[in-house]
């Protein structure tokens, strides 16, 4: 029999946490969790109910970019053009079209490092290699961009902003280097909606911003609502960029047609009811966070700075890897976070990972389970 193809061939292994994770007994504190359904959170049910229920979600009516109303309650929302909306049925089905229309098999994009772990499969299902550029951490992250030259063999360049899981957002400074690549640059801006202690200098979105960008964003996070299944890219940049790049994401999104028609229907009173729960959500990130730093003075473990999104991270003293650390905390304390390597952390530190969704009581019983591991694991080495 042929072999399957390269493309998809993936490492069956499980690492040594899943494998730890399934031979747990007893109670978990669980850090992990990026699921906002699940996450104690007050939706407004009979809203989201009655946005479903609207007639028109009966009527079959094909349009590649999707309807016109939700195009144009996307435009609204964010303050561009309707022409220039796309909507696929999640961010990473507008990254698989933008890499089909952007790239032939073999061509390179970056991506930052470290940031969401499914790039590299993404870009490898479209026949895609990838390179990275850091994030560097000093009392900030900041991304080395590529030169100009280096630009010269890539066919894209992914941003992150604000970043998963650093929280780096884009800088002003940032733009004139992105600027001078003069290549592609696909903005994800799902977590742009939770910004959290940004910098004076920071850059919420590269919408409006002129350059050849896509950015992405969806109802997944900027409505909490991920079972949706609704995103959008906007296609900025000039017009002899924006409208041949339209024209070759029309053909491949008409060839699937995937966005279902009732969710395109709910959309605008889906985004009009989202603010009760990311008030709530955004109140919650900012609590949790507060509480993690101020827990983390004077302790052996350093608290990074997060300029916004869902996550935080935490440097571990590196008397052991991350690996080490994630099953001391799971073993010996019950609490299960996600080790840096996940997210291709860079320099060899010991970084872990907590999601700021999760329920404050639990994220601070978590957290002092993980202060009390540390200090026990250093007082007893
Ligand atoms: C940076 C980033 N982009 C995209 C996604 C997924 O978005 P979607 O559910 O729209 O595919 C995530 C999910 O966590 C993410 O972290």
């Amino acid at each position: 029999m042929r072999p399957l193809s390269r493309r998809s061939r993936y490492d069956a292994h499980l690492n040594p946490l899943t494998r730890a994770l399934s031979a747990h007994q007893g109670p978990l504190i669980d850090l992990t969790r990026g699921n906002p359904t699940t996450a104690r959170l007050p939706y407004s049910d009979a809203l989201i109910r009655a946005a479903l229920s609207d007639p028109a979600g009966l009527t079959y009516r094909a349009a590649p970019f999707g309807a016109p109303r939700a195009r144009a309650a996307i435009a609204e929302l964010l303050g561009v053009e309707p022409w220039r909306v796309m909507l696929t049925a999640s961010t990473s089905e507008a990254y698989a079209y933008l890499f089909k229309a952007l790239c032939d098999p073999g061509d390179v994009i970056a991506i930052p490092r470290p940031s969401y772990p499914l790039f590299e499969q993404l870009a490898a299902f479209e026949g895609v290699a990838t390179t990275s550029y850091p994030l560097i951490y000093d009392g900030r992250w900041s991304p080395i961009f590529p030169s100009a030259e280096a630009a010269r063999g890539l066919a894209a360049l992914l941003i992150v902003n604000p970043n998963n899981p650093t929280g780096q957002q884009l800088k002003r400074g940032d733009l004139d280097t992105l600027a001078a690549l003069e290549i592609p640059i696909i903005c994800d801006e799902v977590f742009r909606p939770f910004p959290l202690d940004v910098e004076p200098d920071g850059v919420a979105s590269l919408i409006g911003w002129g350059g050849p960008a896509i950015v992405l964003g969806g109802l997944s996070k900027w409505a909490g609502l991920p079972q949706m299944k609704l995103s959008w890219a906007i296609i900025g940049g000039p017009e002899s960029f924006a409208r041949p790049l339209l024209e070759r994401l029309e053909l491949i999104a008409d060839t699937y047609l995937s966005v279902a028609g009732p969710i395109q229907q709910a959309l605008p009173l889906l985004l009009d009811s989202r603010h009760r729960l990311t008030d709530a959500l955004s109140a919650r990130l900012r609590a949790n966070l507060d509480h993690i730093k101020a827990a983390c003075v004077g302790r052996p473990i350093e608290a990074l700075k997060v300029e916004g999104g869902w996550y935080a991270t935490l440097k571990l003293p590196a008397t052991q890897d991350e690996e080490a650390w994630a099953l001391t905390l799971l073993q010996a304390r019950g609490v299960l976070i996600q080790p840096g390597y996940f997210y291709d952390f860079n320099d060899r530190g010991a970084y872990i990972v907590l999601s700021l969704l999760t329920p404050p009581g639990l994220l601070q019983e978590g957290l002092k389970r993980i202060i009390e591991g540390v200090e026990g694991a250093l007082s007893a080495g």
